[in-house]
């Protein structure tokens, strides 16, 4: 079924010039760019968007590395979309990561791991009106 995801390719990726090559990966897998904006994030702003994670011991470290260089917030649309962009990621921890995902090839670590993308519907419909407010789920 056609759905929509929301994903943040990381500040590290950013940082790295690796956004292009990141998003060609995205792209080639069959994922349509709904929306795009590169944006910095506000400490407060990460906060708020891993809010899930406030009990974490990596929270401070985690709300620290997303708000410290720009970003580049996305929504995307293709048939699973939801699931398919977590198969292409890779595992959160890049050295478990599958060969040939996002994380094996373009992350460095557990927390500096190149993309965010949403976990579930209730996650992508929150996600998505976070950052895009007036967007839907479904195009
Ligand atoms: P994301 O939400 O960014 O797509 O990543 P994920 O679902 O694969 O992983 P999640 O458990 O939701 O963790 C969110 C982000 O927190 C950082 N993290 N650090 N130091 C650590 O042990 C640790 N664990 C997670 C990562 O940046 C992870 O993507
Ligand atoms: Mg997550």
């Amino acid at each position: 079924m056609r759905e929509r995801t929301f994903s943040i390719i990381k500040p590290d990726a950013v940082k790295a010039k690796q956004a292009g090559e990141i998003l060609a990966r995205i792209e080639k897998a069959g994922f349509t760019v709904v929306a795009a904006q590169m944006r910095r994030l506000t400490k407060a702003e990460a906060e708020g968007f891993y809010y899930v994670h406030r009990e974490r011991p990596f929270f401070g470290s985690l709300t620290s590395f997303m708000s410290a260089g720009p970003c580049l917030t996305m929504v995307l649309e293709r048939d699973d979309a939801i699931a398919h962009l977590r198969d292409i990621m890779g595992a959160t921890d890049p050295a478990k990561a599958a060969p040939g995902t996002i994380r094996k090839d373009f992350a460095a670590s557990i927390e500096a791991n190149c993309i965010h993308g949403s976990d579930a519907r209730e996650t992508a419909q929150f996600e998505i009106g976070y950052f895009f407010p007036g967007i839907e789920l479904i195009g």
